[in-house]
């Protein structure tokens, strides 16, 4: 008995004829997500305009205030608000590390409270307030948790520190900073890969009771 497969089923697509992931995400959010197999093959449905608003990436207008500063920018409605401050705005202090919201590296606060900035849509955010790092300080007086990191040496490589303070920031507003258990517990989704927890932890500590 033959195995061979009828040359439809063995034949791999062609790259002219097999659709790339891109053309096929793009027309299926442009069309609210029916596949249309003209616009996917290169049919008679969609017409030329229509087949290339389908492949643009679909953009939004933002106006969001980043560290005081208002800031109207046009974004591809997929970006991060951790890439709108990298890329767009400049603002690189806060880092990038999984990008996925597991190590929080890119720690923001988003109106008063700690967001992983990563996880966040730009798009979603018009009229918000963003603290980032670097607008943390007032001009070049550091603000004390910042001071109480260097005065307990709570870094090492430095890459997970503007999210722990951020983190810590927002971890003292929020009330959780009244023993070293509670801070533990609630700056847990920050990941420092150098080991510097008892320090942070410190310098979060010494900063909550003097406030
Ligand atoms: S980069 Fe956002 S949580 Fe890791
Ligand atoms: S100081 Fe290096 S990862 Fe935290």
């Amino acid at each position: 008995m033959s195995t061979e497969l009828p040359e439809s089923e063995s034949s791999p697509p062609t790259e002219e004829s097999a659709p790339t992931r891109r053309t096929f995400v793009a027309t299926t959010t442009a069309v609210g997500g029916v596949v249309i197999a003209g616009g996917v093959f290169g049919g008679s449905i969609l017409s030329k305009p229509e087949a290339a608003a389908a492949s643009a990436a679909p953009s939004s207008r933002v106006t969001l205030t980043v560290n005081g500063r208002k800031h109207t920018v046009t974004v591809d409605n997929r970006t991060s608000l951790l890439d709108l401050l990298r890329e767009h705005l400049d603002l690189t202090g806060s880092k990038k590390g999984c990008n996925a919201g597991a190590c929080g590296a890119c720690t923001v606060l988003v109106d008063g409270r700690r967001v992983n900035s990563c996880l966040t849509l730009a798009v979603r955010l018009d009229g918000a307030e963003v603290t980032t790092i670097e607008g943390l300080g007032d001009g070049d007086r550091l603000h004390p948790l910042q001071q109480a990191f260097i005065d307990e040496d709570a870094f090492q490589c430095g890459y997970c520190t503007p999210g722990q303070i951020m983190s810590g920031v927002g971890c003292i507003e929020e009330g959780h900073a009244g023993s070293k258990d509670e801070i533990r517990e609630w700056m847990s989704g920050n990941i420092c890969r150098c080991g510097c927890y008892p320090k942070i932890v410190r310098a979060v500590e010494q900063t909550a009771r003097r406030k």
